[in-house]
C-alpha cells in the first residue's frame, strides 16, 4: 500500500517536474529509500549558483557533495560554512531527531534542501542518496563532463519537494577484497573504497596475508615484504601443474596504509586488516621457516588451494611472532575489529611435529567425540591471539572453523562456508557477520555461459541470487537474530589478475548486496530492482568502472528435444544424484528439456564416484538403435566428461543384457568447457526396459584435484 502511494506521487511528481523540461532528479535508487514522501510544490533547482551550506565538522561532506554534482551534473557549486535558514543546500548533523546510527533525512522544498543526519555519516549517506538521484544526461555517459555539459546546454536540473527518511538495517555493511593472490595497486583498492562509498558500505575487510603473497609492510619483519611479497611463477589457469615464471608480487608501506585509511574514513568506511592464520601463512613462513612445524624450506606458493603448511602451535616463537605482527597492525590500523582468519587450516603437520604435540600435552588437551586434539590447539593459538588483541580494545573476528573447538565467546564469526556457521555462532552467542559462498562469494561466475566470460574460479552467482538472499535465518529466535550485525560479500583473486575483473565481478552484485545490508528487504521484486539497476550503472560509467550486464540481456535457451521413446516413460535411478543436483530427480532426465545453463541451474543432475545408472521403462517391446544424452564439461569445477556408456535392455526389468558400449576420451585443458552431445549406436534391438549406465572419471594428474573422482552432470537421455 505504501509502495502504491509512493509510486503514485513520484508520477504526479514527475508530471509537475517535466513540465519545465529541465532533467529531474529519480529518487528511486538503490538502495532504495525507505521512505519517500513528494508533494507537488514547485521543485528545487540544482543549478551553477546553488550554495552548499555546511554545519563545521561536514566540510570533507559538502566537498564530496560538489564532487559528486560536478562529476554528474558538469558543474562546480560554491560551498560555505553554514548560516541561518539559507537557500541551497544545506547538511547538518542533528543526533535527536534519529533513533540509530547511521540514518538521514532530506527535505526538499522550493528554496532549499536539507540534508540532516543521526550523524556526519549519516549526512555522507543522504548525499549518496542525492548523488544517485540526480539525472544523467542520455547522451553517451562515457563521455567527459565537460563534454556532456556542453551537450545539455542548462546545466541545471530538478529536484522533486517533499522528504526523504532512510536508515540501514544492518550496521556492519562489508566488503571483501584478497591482493594476496594477485597484487591490487593502492590506487585501485582507493577506487574499490570509492564503490563501497557509493553503496553505502562501512566496512572494507582487507586481506593483507596468505599463502601467495604477504602485503603489509611489518616493519619488526622486514622479510615478510622483501621476500613475502612476491613469488616467481603462477599457476596457469585451472591446469594443475603448468606455471608462468613471471615474478608477480607488490606490498603496501605502512605510509600507503595510513593514506588509505583516511581516505576510506573519510568516506566513512572502517578498514578491517585481516592476517590469516595459523593456515594461510606460507609466504611468511618462506621468509622465517623456522616458524613452520618442519622448518622449510619453503616458497611464497605459486598454485592454488589449501597449503598443509602452517605456522607452528608449539612453537612459542612463533606465537611471540604473530603477536608482535598483530601489534603492529593494531598500531596502524584504528579499526574496532582485527581480523585473525582460522579458515583451511589443515592439522597434517601439527599432528606428527613433536613441538605441536608437546604443546598439546602441557596445556592437557583431550580429544573428544566432536574435535580432535589438533583442533583444540587451533582454538588455543586463536583464543591467545584474541586476548592481544582484546587487551587494546578491539574484538577479533574469524572466519567460521573457528568455531571448531573452544573459541571465546566474544569472537565476531564471519560465517563462509554457508549459513550454518553463522546460526550456530548466534546460537552460541557471538556477534555474526553473514557471507555464504553460496550467496555472497562474488569470485563466482555470474552468467551461466561461461565460454563468454573472462575466467574464474567457477560456480554460479548471478544477481538475482545475491538478492534472494534472507540474512536473518527463520531457524534463530528474534533475541538470536540481533546477534547478526551485519552481511559482507567476499572477492578473492586466484583468478582475478587485474583490477577491471575485480570491477567486473563486483558490480552490479554489489547493488543487491547494498539492497541486503541497507533495506533487508522482505519483499523483493526482482524486475523492479533491475529497472533501479539502469540507472546505477550509468553512474559506472561516468566513474568508468567495468560491469556484467547480464541481468540486461537475460539468456533464453533453446528448450526442449524432439519427443522420443524415453520420452516421459517411468524413469528410475539405481543410484541417487548427489543430494545438491537432485532437483526433481530421475525425471528430469526425460523430461523432454534439454540439460542448459550451469551445472547447478537446475536442468542438470549431478554425481560424482559412482555412475548415472538409469533404466527406462518403455511400456511396450519397441525397436531401437541409438541413445544419445548431453553432459556438461566445466574442468575447473571439477565437472568432466563421462569416461563410458552402457546400453543395456531387458524384456521384465530384471535381467538385463548389454547392447551397446562406447569409451569416451578423457577432455583435456586443449579442449573447451562446454555442453556436449554423446552418442551410441547399435544394432536394432526389440524391447521393453532400456537401462543407460554414464560413468566418470577420476580428476587426472594435470588437475589440482588429482586424486579426487571427477563429477559427471547429466540431462536429457533419448532412445530411438
Ligand atoms: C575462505 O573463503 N577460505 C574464507
Ligand atoms: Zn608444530
Amino acid at each position: 500500500m505504501k509502495r502504491l502511494l509512493l509510486f503514485c506521487l513520484t508520477a504526479m511528481a514527475f508530471a509537475a517536474c517535466t513540465k519545465k523540461q529541465l532533467p529531474v532528479a529519480n529518487y528511486d535508487i538503490i538502495p532504495q529509500p525507505k521512505e519517500v514522501q513528494l508533494n507537488e510544490e514547485k521543485p528545487f533547482e540544482l543549478s551553477p549558483n546553488t550554495l552548499v551550506h555546511y554545519e563545521s565538522g561536514l566540510q570533507r561532506e559538502a566537498q564530496f557533495l560538489v564532487e559528486y554534482v560536478n562529476d554528474i551534473l558538469g558543474f562546480a557549486m560554491n560551498m560555505q560554512e553554514y548560516q541561518s535558514q539559507p537557500d541551497g543546500i544545506v547538511l547538518k548533523v542533528v543526533p535527536e531527531d534519529f533513533d540509530q546510527a547511521d540514518a538521514y533525512e532530506i527535505n526538499v522544498t522550493p528554496k532549499q534542501v536539507t540534508i540532516k543526519g543521526a550523524d556526519a555519516a549519516g549526512v555522507f549517506y543522504g548525499i549518496q542518496t542525492l548523488r544517485k538521484s540526480l539525472p544523467i544526461s542520455p547522451i553517451d555517459s562515457r563521455q567527459r563532463t565537460s563534454q556532456r555539459r556542453n551537450d545539455m546546454g542548462e546545466a541545471k536540473c530538478q529536484l522533486c519537494c517533499g522528504t526523504i527518511r532512510d536508515w540501514p538495517n544492518f550496521a556492519y555493511r562489508g566488503m571483501h577484497l584478497d591482493p594476496c593472490r594477485h597484487f591490487i595497486p593502492l590506487d585501485s583498492v582507493k577506487v574499490y573504497i570509492d564503490m563501497l562509498a557509493m553503496h553505502n558500505m562501512n566496512q572494507f575487510h582487507f586481506h593483507l596475508s596468505d599463502d601467495q603473497g604477504w602485503r603489509i609492510e611489518i616493519k619488526k619483519y622486514p622479510e615478510l615484504t622483501e621476500i613475502g611479497a612476491y613469488r616467481n611463477g603462477t599457476v596457469i589457469g585451472h591446469n594443475g601443474n603448468l606455471y608462468d615464471t613471471i615474478r608477480h608480487g607488490g606490498f603496501y608501506t605502512q605510509d600507503e596504509l595510513r593514506d588509505l585509511i583516511e581516505y576510506a574514513a573519510e568516506r566513512h568506511i572502517n578498514i578491517i586488516p585481516e592476517i590469516d592464520l595459523p593456515g594461510h601463512m606460507q609466504a611468511a613462513l618462506a621468509c622465517y621457516p623456522q616458524l613452520g612445524c618442519t622448518g622449510g624450506p619453503y616458497e611464497v606458493w605459486k598454485r592454488w588451494g589449501v597449503s598443509e603448511e602452517v605456522l607452528c602451535a608449539g612453537n612459542e616463537e612463533t606465537m611471540l611472532f604473530v603477536e608482535d605482527v598483530l601489534n603492529e597492525v593494531m598500531d596502524l590500523f584504528p579499526s574496532p575489529y582485527i581480523h585473525i582468519g582460522g579458515d583451511e587450516c589443515p592439522k597434517v603437520r601439527w599432528e606428527k611435529c613433536p613441538k605441536c604435540q608437546a604443546k598439546i600435552k602441557e596445556l592437557g588437551i583431550k580429544k573428544d567425540d566432536k574435535f580432535s586434539a589438533e583442533d583444540y590447539l587451533q582454538s588455543y593459538v586463536m583464543n591467545r591471539m584474541a586476548k592481544v588483541v582484546e587487551a587494546r580494545g578491539r574484538r577479533v573476528i574469524g572466519w567460521d572453523e573457528i568455531l571448531e573447538g573452544n573459541v571465546s565467546e566474544t569472537a565476531i564469526i564471519m560465517s563462509w562456508r554457508g549459513t550454518e556457521g553463522g546460526i550456530e555462532a548466534a546460537r552460541k552467542g557471538h556477534d555474526v557477520i553473514m557471507a555464504p559462498s553460496s550467496h555472497l562469494y562474488f569470485d563466482y561466475y555470474q552468467s551461466e555461459d561461461i565460454a563468454n566470460e573472462p575466467m574464474c574460479i567457477g560456480g554460479y552467482l548471478p544477481v538475482e541470487r545475491v538478492y534472494e538472499f534472507q540474512p536473518l535465518p527463520e531457524e534463530l529466535t528474534p533475541e538470536q537474530q540481533k546477534h547478526i550485525i551485519g552481511v559482507q560479500a567476499n572477492i578473492w583473486t586466484e583468478y582475478i589478475a587485474h583490477f577491471w575483473h575485480v570491477q567486473y565481478m563486483a558490480l552490479p552484485r554489489m547493488e543487491a548486496l547494498t539492497e541486503i545490508q541497507w533495506n533487508n528487504p522482505q519483499e523483493r521484486d526482482f524486475d523492479a530492482f533491475v529497472e533501479r539497476c539502469r540507472h546505477m550503472v550509468q553512474l559506472y560509467d561516468i566513474y568508468h568502472y567495468t560491469y556484467a550486464d547480464h541481468i540486461f540481456n537475460p539468456q533464453v535457451w533453446a528448450d526442449t528435444v524432439e519427443a522420443n521413446l524415453a520420452t516421459h516413460k517411468p524413469i528410475t535411478l539405481r543410484q541417487q544424484p548427489a543430494e545438491k543436483y537432485t532437483y526433481e530427480g530421475a525425471s528430469l532426465l526425460n523430461d523432454g528439456n534439454l540439460g542448459r545453463g550451469a551445472y547447478n541451474s537446475g536442468r542438470w543432475l549431478g554425481f560424482c564416484g559412482y555412475p548415472l545408472d538409469a533404466v527406462i521403462d518403455l511400456e511396450q517391446p519397441v525397436e531401437m538403435q541409438h541413445v544419445r544424452f548431453h553432459a556438461l564439461v566445466n574442468k575447473g569445477a571439477w565437472i568432466y566428461n563421462p569416461s563410458e556408456v552402457k546400453v543395456l535392455v531387458s524384456d521384465d526389468g530384471e535381467t538385463f543384457r548389454e547392447v551397446a558400449q562406447k569409451d569416451i576420451p578423457i577432455s583435456t585443458w586443449e579442449d573447451r568447457d562446454g555442453i556436449f552431445a554423446y552418442e551410441v549406436d547399435f544394432e536394432p534391438i526389440t524391447a521393453k526396459f532400456v537401462e543407460v549406465l554414464i560413468s566418470g572419471y577420476d580428476l587426472p594428474e594435470d588437475h589440482s584435484g588429482f586424486g579426487n573422482p571427477a563429477w559427471i552432470f547429466v540431462d536429457e537421455i533419448e532412445v530411438r
